[in-house]
């Protein structure tokens, strides 16, 4: 895919953060795989949270950690927020029944993606957390890789330009 937009946010707290994944939400549909990237605790299960609330998931949004994968069927389509912090060999990718995430009733978020680097279908969403340099917040970098993650990020351009 030739697409290669890209959005650069400043989030001066975790709301803006879970703002941002709301944003995001609507735009999902079934077979998009999102990554997160960024170091521990910079705030991509945040970005998740914000999300899942924004598709009605109502309950806790923990961090999958422990158990690598959480699902939530929404309606007709089933979220995977999935973290291979945890991931360490591609044995796991089987056991764990990975590759059957991937589908197209599904849609994939994805923690610490570099740690199955080559096990991963191509993402739509490439999202890059950081701490900002000075004081708190994050820097945020999003990139569409695909038609359907373009779409996804001109919604969280319009989101973002618009006040609360
Ligand atoms: N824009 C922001 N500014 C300041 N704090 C933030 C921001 N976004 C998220 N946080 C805070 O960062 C902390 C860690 O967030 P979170 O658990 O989402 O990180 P993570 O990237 O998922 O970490 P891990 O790699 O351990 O899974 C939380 O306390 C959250 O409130
Ligand atoms: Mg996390």
């Amino acid at each position: 895919m030739s697409s290669d937009l890209e959005l650069n946010l400043h989030l001066p707290d975790a709301g803006a953060t879970e703002r941002c994944g709301a944003l995001l939400a609507p735009s999902l549909a079934g077979r998009m795989v999102v990554t997160l990237h960024g170091d521990l605790g910079v705030g991509k299960t945040t970005l998740v949270r914000g999300l899942l609330r924004a598709r009605g998931v109502t309950g806790r949004v923990k961090s999958p950690s422990y158990g690598l994968v959480e699902h939530y069927p929404i309606s007709s389509l089933y979220f995977y927020h999935i973290d291979f912090y945890r991931f360490t060999d591609s044995a796991e990718w089987e056991n764990a029944g990975l590759a059957e995430c991937f589908r197209d009733d599904s849609v994939c978020l994805i923690e610490w993606p570099e740690r199955v680097a080559g096990l991963l279908p191509a993402p739509d969403l490439a999202l890059d957390l950081a701490h900002s340099a000075q004081g708190g917040g994050r820097e945020l970098r999003a990139r569409a890789l695909s038609a359907a993650g373009e779409r996804c990020l001109n919604a969280l351009a319009a989101g973002m330009q618009t006040p609360r």
